[in-house]
């Protein structure tokens, strides 16, 4: 029975045990997307605590597509010396790294990027960018591609380990993947196989882009809890099993978008969601922000449902789930039963970078992280990333 502690290998990626660091933004880029000493710090104390593979926060892949102020870039050649140096921070440690490329879509506010936000099709307001998006025409679509390749070179020249293609949480990518997001009547919509073809794209341009060696991986939204027809765990084995027969390395597996913020709350499906301006606008003070997100009615392991489902589809192609993970018991008997091969934690690390460490060393069993989301609210509120819950152990 594999153990949580046991090392494996993710493509040709040997990771010394099955603990990632789940893409986390950290709000403490440049504005232009530079690497800081900040950054390298929080980086270095997280591959000191022992983790085996570190995803770093999203990372924008083109200026139309940057979500946050002070998130990543990895849209020009000028990033990549700083982004070697994050590398380094990893590797000095025995750690694994690899670089989350994104693109924002409807979620990039016209604030940062200066314009409207980019998607599939242009319904609706975006209750994040508050903006009506511009559908993207031929030539736009293949600007992305170009810069998702483009990116995918510099992670590899900056010395990452893997890149991990961001499929998840509304973004560009889930947006072309999702029957609610994606109304187009071309050739990337109409159809799970039309709504797949960009990331298909994607994920060939990037294949040749790379070294043999350097795995690729995605993240997955198993559920969009849209209203009414996002994808469902069904619909996402199905593109599961299509990223397993394209060499995909490993899928993990999440759910939500900013229409509820269920990638953080698990939250339940069916469940009212605002279409307007959304729930967590509504003040909530506990920290003085200008935007509020309430705490969760806290769900464990809210994917596990949606990747038992996938699971079978993956056919050899690694699991990792994410969302809600606190109880070491719980991750070991995921990993045991073989749900997943690989557990990854987000808010968990944000309040103790050591906490895989006090797991190895026996001194810790649980997370004391609370989920009351104060640290994803300070990232819409351009604040550090950090935890914001008091009592810090
Ligand atoms: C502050 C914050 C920033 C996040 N940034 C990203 C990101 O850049 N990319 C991503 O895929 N997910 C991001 N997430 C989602 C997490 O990776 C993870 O999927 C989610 O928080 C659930 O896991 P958890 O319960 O362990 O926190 C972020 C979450 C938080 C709280
Ligand atoms: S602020 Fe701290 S306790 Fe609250 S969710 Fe974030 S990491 Fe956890």
């Amino acid at each position: 029975m594999p153990s949580i502690f046991d090392a494996i290998d993710v493509g040709e990626m040997k990771i010394k045990n099955r603990f990632v660091h789940s893409a986390t933004c950290e709000q403490m880029a440049t504005p232009d997307g530079f690497i800081t000493e900040e950054i390298l710090k929080r980086y270095g104390r997280l591959a000191e605590g022992g983790i085996g593979l570190i995803i770093p926060g999203h990372m924008y892949v083109h200026r139309s597509g940057q979500a946050q102020q002070r998130q990543i870039g990895i849209y020009g050649d000028e990033l990549v010396a700083g982004l070697e140096k994050l590398a380094g921070a990893v590797h000095t440690h025995g750690g694994k790294i690899a670089f989350q490329l994104a693109h924002g879509g409807r979620q990039s506010p016209r604030a940062i990027i200066g314009q409207a936000p980019l998607a599939p099709t242009g319904r609706g307001l975006d209750p994040v960018s508050l903006n009506k998006p511009r559908p993207m025409d031929g030539a736009a679509i293949e600007e992305t591609i170009h810069a998702f390749t483009a990116a995918a070179r510099r992670a590899a020249a900056a010395g990452a380990d893997a890149v991990q293609i961001h499929a998840a949480h509304g973004y560009l990518l889930n947006e072309f993947l999702s029957p609610f997001f994606n109304k187009r009547k071309d050739g990337y919509g109409a159809s799970a196989e039309g709504r797949f073809r960009i990331l298909k794209e994607i994920i060939s341009n990037v294949r040749e882009a790379l070294p043999k060696s350097m795995p690729i991986l995605v993240k997955l939204n198993a559920n969009d809890f849209t209203p009414r027809t996002g994808i469902t765990p069904d619909l996402a084995a199905v593109y599961a099993k299509w990223l397993a027969a394209m060499g995909v390395a490993a899928v993990e597996v999440s759910g939500g978008t900013y229409y509820g913020f269920q990638t953080i709350r698990g939250e339940i499906p069916g469940a009212e969601i605002s279409r307007a301006l959304p729930a967590w606008m509504r003040p909530f003070a506990r920290i003085k922000m200008k935007f509020q997100i309430p705490a969760n009615r806290f769900q464990d392991a809210f994917n596990l449902g949606a990747a038992e489902t996938i699971r079978p589809a993956l056919n050899g192609c690694a699991l990792i789930l994410v969302g809600g993970l606190r109880r070491l018991d719980q991750m070991n008997a995921v990993i045991a039963r073989g749900a997943a091969d690989m557990i990854a934690l987000s808010r968990p690390l944000i309040r103790e970078p050591s906490l895989v460490r006090k797991f190895i060393e026996g001194s810790s069993e649980e997370s004391t992280c609370t989920s009351c989301n104060r640290c994803f609210a300070a990232m819409f509120n351009n604040m550090e990333v950090r935890c914001y819950q008091k009592g810090l152990p």
